[in-house]
């Protein structure tokens, strides 16, 4: 047994600690940040609460969009240039995040396009990062990736150098996010923690938080879509979106390789693709390498459960919250299906699902998700 652990990145949470985001940046060498938000976000509740503490002189770049692509990143880095910025904050869900993570490359090597990518170039040295979500889902605060749709596919740029310098969790700024995309970015969350606790890879430490982040979405992210309002709901599910972005550093699996096209090729919000998606993976996967998800169904409060009923639990958390099954409501066609099963076998996550899984097998289980 062999293992490589590491929680790098300075987290602080709390109703409220916005506040401190100038004095932070001063710490960390910043005299003008980029802001990196998405046009969604200067309409809502967040943003106003982020006005409070924002600088005068913050240049600010609103053109992120759902499912970024590489233009947005390149657009970035231009305002960058242009406001003569010395670091990124990145203020929104996981697509301004992303962005604002991905902005840096561009920056500390102007003459490499994210499509050529190198992962064994030199990229120490990237600005500064301070991220805050407004969103609980994705958990890219703490996460060494950025999910850019390049050359028309979702390409997962992985480097330990896109960790954020510190990631700022303030439920104020989650109070208005609407109950579906609460629900959908939720959903996220819960599948980080589920795919990362069962993949293969050694990692005790990431196994032991996933389990908790499952646990706090089971009570929170039900009171969260109920009453959005409710802030401690809104802390746990921030907290616990945050865990399973440290936990899926282990690895993600097939439900993530469904997922990815489906936003490419028919534009869905990443967490609904991964909720329509989940059960019918645990089930292949369970029927594999039963008693797989026993300490799943533990965390989500049943008792023994066996994987049946841990997966009926999950079914019916997703139905709680308004995420039914049935891909072909949103638009999924059976003409879409050849397209998808190839984006998704060419996806990496997949090879790290707990049971191999082929091409035809992910067809299958498109269907069966129709
Ligand atoms: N880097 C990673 O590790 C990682 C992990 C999972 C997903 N992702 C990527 O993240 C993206 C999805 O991120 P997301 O689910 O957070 O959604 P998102 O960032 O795309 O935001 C979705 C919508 O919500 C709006 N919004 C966000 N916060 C709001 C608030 N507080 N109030 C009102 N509206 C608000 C935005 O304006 C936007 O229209 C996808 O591209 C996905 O592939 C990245
Ligand atoms: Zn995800």
């Amino acid at each position: 047994m062999k293992g490589d652990f590491s929680f790098p990145t300075t987290v602080i949470f709390g109703a409220g600690r916005l506040a401190e985001l100038p004095q932070r940046l001063h710490a960390l060498g910043v005299r003008r940040p980029l802001v990196v938000t998405d046009p969604g976000l200067l309409k809502s509740e967040a943003y106003r609460v982020f006005e409070r503490v924002k600088g005068t002189d913050w240049p600010v770049f609103s053109e992120v969009h759902p499912n970024p692509v590489e233009a947005d990143v390149e657009a970035g880095a231009r305002a960058y240039r242009v406001g003569q910025c010395d670091g990124v904050v990145a203020l929104g869900g996981g697509s301004a995040m992303d962005v604002g993570k991905a902005i840096r490359l561009l920056i500390r090597r102007p003459e490499v396009p994210l499509s050529a990518f190198d992962f064994h170039a030199d990229w120490s040295g990237l600005p500064p990062l301070v991220t805050i979500p407004t969103t609980a889902g994705t958990g890219s605060e703490v996460g060494r990736s950025s999910v850019i749709i390049v050359g028309g596919e979702k390409r997962v740029i992985f480097h330990p150098a896109l960790l954020a310098s510190l990631a700022i969790l303030d439920p104020e700024l989650t109070l208005g996010l609407p109950a579906t995309l609460t629900a959908a970015t939720g959903a996220d969350a819960l599948t980080h923690c589920i795919e990362s606790f069962t993949s293969p890879v050694f990692h005790p430490l990431c196994d032991g938080i996933a389990l908790e982040g499952i646990r706090l979405i089971a009570e929170a992210l039900p009171r969260a879509v109920r009453n959005g309002q409710d802030v401690e709901a809104r802390g746990l599910m921030l907290v616990a979106a945050m865990m399973g972005g440290v936990a899926f550093q282990k690895d993600l699996g097939a439900v993530h390789s469904l997922a990815h096209p489906l936003s490419t090729i028919c534009g869905m919000h990443h967490g609904t693709a991964n909720a329509l998606c989940l059960p019918v993976v645990m089930e292949f996967n369970a029927r594999r390498k039963p008693g797989l998800y026993r300490r799943v169904g533990a965390a989500l409060g049943l008792r023994e459960p066996t994987d049946a009923e841990t997966i009926e639990r999950v079914r019916g958390l997703l139905s709680e919250i308004g995420l039914g099954p049935g891909l072909s409501r949103f638009g999924v066609k059976a003409t879409h299906l050849e397209a998808l099963t190839e984006q998704a076998y060419a996806d990496g996550c997949h090879r790290t699902n707990p049971v191999p899984v082929t091409k035809e097998d992910l067809r299958a289980l498109y269907e069966q998700a129709m």
